[in-house]
């Protein structure tokens, strides 16, 4: 207990846990904290020193030289600095998803990174997504949520999204690469994606975003004594 409200939201790859906690933060006046863009930061820059990111101590070597910063712009958004540089959109590159998921695995290098999480909630009421934020990040949040649904359903959304864009993807691409990053989270040894015991279950599978969302606001004001500032 340290006066401030932390929720901790987590769940497998794109189950909309970004989109709900950047929402939600805005919405109750929160600061968000997207943890995943750590890991990624990471990936990257092991990706562009070219080391092998599956080596624990080879990542160990690079990350004590590496200046990984977490800043929030006028707009409130979360940007992430790499030795300065800003590189909040190359962290978001397919390529770099799955570098990410590789140095994620590394328990030293997750005990190294704890500490930089841990100090917003220590400074701020925070909402945090992940996948070990209810288990190991923040054990003693006041609000766990755990929000799942089907690869399939989290592929079609994905696959969606990137048509939009312009990629040429195939749905198929998006749903084994789901599957393979879903396989390498819940297995890997240490701090595996997994349901806080005391974290409140919520499948997004059959619920439109609008509904997701407003689950979610009624589940926060349930549980905290928080209202709305404004609507998202
Ligand atoms: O949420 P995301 O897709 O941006 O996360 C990128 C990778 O980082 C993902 O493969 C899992 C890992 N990750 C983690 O191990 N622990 C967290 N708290 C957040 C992300």
């Amino acid at each position: 207990m340290n006066g401030f409200n932390a929720i901790a939201i987590d769940g497998p790859s794109g189950v909309g846990k970004s989109t709900m906690a950047k929402r939600l933060a805005k919405s109750f006046g929160f600061l968000y904290v997207d943890t995943g863009a750590i890991y990624r930061t990471l990936g990257l820059a092991c990706y562009e020193a070219g080391i092998d990111r599956k080596d624990e101590d080879a990542v160990m070597e690079l990350l004590p030289t590496l200046d990984i910063a977490i800043r929030y712009n006028e707009q409130g958004e979360q940007c992430m600095y790499l030795n300065g540089l800003d590189v909040s959109r190359k962290i978001r590159e397919p390529e770099i998803s799955l570098c990410a998921s590789d140095v994620s695995a590394h328990p030293r290098v997750r005990s190294f990174l704890l500490d930089m999480q841990r100090k917003f909630a220590r400074e701020n009421n925070v909402i945090m997504d992940g996948r070990d934020i209810g288990t190991v990040v923040l054990p003693d949040a006041e609000l766990k949520i755990f929000l799942t649904a089907s690869a399939e359903v989290r592929a079609r959304r994905r696959y969606n999204e990137l048509k939009e864009k312009g990629s040429d993807v195939s749905f198929d691409e998006v749903l084994r690469d789901m599957i393979l990053r879903d396989e390498k989270d819940t297995t890997r040894a240490a701090a595996p994606l997994k349901k806080a015991e005391d974290a409140v279950e919520l499948d997004s599978g059959g619920m439109s975003i609008e509904e997701t969302f407003g689950r979610l606001c009624e589940i926060i004001i349930n549980r905290l004594a928080v209202s709305p500032e404004e609507k998202a």
